[in-house]
């Protein structure tokens, strides 16, 4: 075992339980749940006892929120979204041991049980204290039912839990002009009793688990972690007035929920007794890792509130780490579900069926794990074709078509192996440990890259040593070489299977293995034995076309049009003028007469125009919006006594009238087609 896991007897991993409010989209599986499921599938392939945990997060305001939106009950917004995410990552090979939601019965049980230890040990504290209340819709408002303006960074959009903006954590009160999300209405102040989880207590305790015996943490999480505790830690509500959600269990309590982060993650405890028997093992006995992966906007409830409380309890562990990602953008853009700005998995499992690994290797090779990334469509089409195919499958696939061609898919019996021959084989041991060590760490981009080595040593390995050349004059030396790169895919087979799992299943499908190699065995002994037959193969990866990738650009595209026609905003209205300054505007109907490209420009047209009084010359600035051949015969409106001026020489007299549209385009005023040209406008 490596020192990391020496330790421990078993791992206990978790991946934060995304919303039920709508689908899972490529910045949660790159910062969640691509680099858990890498991790949970390198453990099992070392034979530890592990298990993997996720769920649906269904109470919260994100649920009712939703729901309200929708116009559906908080129940079909969660039963909706918990089956289609349920499948998504199904369908993309992200392998939880169990995947339930926090609606379950069990889970109200164990929520309601611990807040009730917490309650009878006197932990909390109980408070009346004056909170929004929105007369309109008669409930108390918080966290993501109330908007307004951040105190720390101006942005006009934030919640009353959080800045997404700056991603400071907020109290209601702290907002600017706090406004209800539900009606829009000002909000009033009015007395409500809540349990409150003494956070300042913890202090000492979390500051020396976390600033003192945590320093291997990431760096964006310990200094997270940091800040919070250099600003000193404040108690913390964990109930809420909602309707929806796990009642307070205790007298006096009616109509209070549980806060949804002080249920939701209590869910990775009660889908653990779901799933075993045996849970306890993994929750509190010390030789257990606990692991959370997260997304970065999550790393105060993982490392500070869920701890306190676990703490405070007093039987479970602690997470030993909590690997969590910053956020990945796409195309140049934060990715946001109201804006529909994103690629949603199951979108993509629809769009590129059998193509799950290329997703979950450009998320790793290009994963957030150090600052915010961006995913562009270039980028996934360049690597899937540079990478995966040019360089994995490329090596695997001549492998395999010379082992067919020259020893009917046997495996070769080597014969003596030359200095390059050892070379190349004691390089696949070396490979895996590197890729070990980076993934006990938690550095999957920098696992991936290693395991990648294994493609490029193949085919630095096999170019030179040209068997397709030797063969003609040394077919027994090409029988060495084979055998060699037999091993090297062999090894690819297994050390990629946390990586891309569908392709390396196809991989030992084509090597006849029936099962994974043993990660272990990986250690310079050999893999695939002389004598063994390979089954038929045929492509590992295949080139990404121009078209689809312009076919995912020409949706966003779309998106980012709708998005600007429903956010269109009218300009001010301009400060006013005399009738006098009207007329003095000089506005006709008109033809176009001709119309041609400025030579050396991309937005200007140069037109010939006949304006009724005389025929002339005008350059305009539309050649983005209009094809010089469909507008001639248009009849436009025209300004004719603007003052002349020289367009890139040439000289312009007068200005169409265009509408600029919500998405940026112009648009000709279309005068009736019966009028003569010179008709004036007033
Ligand atoms: N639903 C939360 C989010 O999407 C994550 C909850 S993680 C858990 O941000 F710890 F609460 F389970
Ligand atoms: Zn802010």
């Amino acid at each position: 075992m490596s020192e990391e896991n020496c330790n421990y007897k078993r791992i206990l991993v978790t991946s934060a339980l995304p919303y039920a409010n709508g689908p899972i989209h490529i910045g949660h599986i790159a910062g969640v749940y691509v680099p858990s499921d890498i991790y949970v599938r390198f453990q099992r392939l070392k034979h530890r006892d592990v298990i993997h945990i996720c769920g649906s997060d269904e109470h919260g305001v994100a649920i009712t929120m939703k729901a309200r939106k929708e116009g559906v009950t908080p129940q079909d917004i969660i039963d909706k979204y918990h089956a289609l995410n349920k499948k998504a990552f199904e369908d993309f090979g992200i392998s939880f041991d169990i995947y339930s939601r926090t609606s379950s019965e069990i889970h109200t049980e164990t929520s309601q049980e611990i807040f009730k230890t917490l309650y009878d040990k006197g932990v909390f504290v109980e408070k009346t204290t004056k909170q929004y209340y929105d007369e309109e819709a008669k409930q108390f408002l918080a966290d993501r039912y109330i908007t307004g303006t951040c105190p720390h960074c101006g942005n006009t959009g934030a919640y009353g839990d959080q800045c997404e903006k700056c991603g400071t954590s907020l109290d209601p009160t702290d907002l600017i002009n706090p406004k209800s999300a539900i009606s829009g209405s000002e909000l009033v102040l009015k007395e409500t009793k809540h349990w409150y989880m003494p956070l300042e207590k913890y202090q000492e305790f979390l500051e020396k688990w976390i600033l003192q015996d945590h320093k291997n943490w990431k760096v964006n999480v310990y200094g997270q972690c940091k800040s919070w505790l250099d600003q000193g830690l404040q108690p913390r509500a964990v109930s809420r007035d909602l309707d929806w959600g796990i009642p307070v269990p205790v007298e006096g309590a009616d109509g209070k929920v549980l806060y949804v982060w002080f249920d939701a993650p209590i869910g990775y405890i009660s889908f653990t007794k779901q799933l075993t028997p045996d849970w306890e093992k993994y929750w509190k006995s010390p030789d257990s890792k606990l692991v959370h992966f997260i997304g970065k906007d999550n790393i105060v409830f993982h490392c500070i509130v869920f701890p306190s409380i676990l703490k405070a309890e007093g039987s479970y562990i602690l997470p030993d780490n909590v690997p969590a990602n910053e956020f990945l953008n796409l195309e140049n853009d934060k990715i946001s579900t109201s804006r529909n700005w994103a690629v949603w998995l199951h979108e993509y499992n629809e769009d590129f069926p059998g193509k799950q690994d290329v997703l979950r290797y450009v998320l790793t090779a290009n994963a957030p794990e150090t600052k915010d990334n961006d995913f562009t469509w270039k980028d996934f089409q360049q690597r899937n074709n540079s990478e995966l195919v040019a360089v994995l499958g490329n090596f695997v696939n001549r492998t395999l078509l010379l082992t067919e061609k020259y020893f009917k898919n046997v495996v070769p019996q080597p014969n003596s192996f030359t200095d390059s021959d050892k070379e190349a084989l004691a390089e696949i041991a070396k490979i895996k440990d590197d890729v070990e060590k980076s993934l006990e760490n938690y550095r999957f981009r920098e696992a991936l890259n290693f395991a990648m080595g294994l493609g490029r040593l193949g085919n630095k390995y096999i170019t030179e040593q040209e068997p397709w050349k030797v063969f003609k004059t040394d077919p027994e030396r090409v029988k060495t070489v084979l055998y060699v790169n037999l091993q090297i895919t062999a090894a690819i087979s297994t050390v990629l299977e946390p990586f891309i799992p569908f392709s390396m299943k196809k991989l030992r499908g084509f090597l006849g293995l029936s099962e994974i190699l043993d990660w272990d065995n990986i250690d310079g002994r050999e893999l695939l034995k002389p004598g063994s037959t390979l089954n038929k193969s045929s492509l590992l990866f295949e080139p990404i076309t121009d078209e689809v990738v312009e076919a995912q650009i020409e949706k966003l595209n779309r998106t980012k049009i709708e998005n600007m026609k429903n956010n269109f905003q009218p300009a001010p209205q301009k400060p006013l003028i005399s009738f006098d300054d009207f007329q003095k505007c000089d506005i006709r109907t008109a033809t176009i007469l001709e119309a041609e490209k400025v030579a050396k420009t991309t937005k200007l047209l140069k037109l010939t125009v006949d304006t009724g009084i005389d025929k002339r010359t005008l350059v305009s600035g539309i050649a983005e919006h209009y094809d010089p051949k469909e507008i001639v015969g248009r009849k436009i409106l025209m300004i004719v006594n603007l003052e002349p001026r020289k367009i890139k020489g040439i000289e312009s007299k007068g200005m169409i009238l265009c509408a600029e549209g919500g998405d940026k385009s112009l648009h000709f005023l279309n005068p009736d087609a019966e009028l003569e040209n010179g008709c004036q406008i007033g």
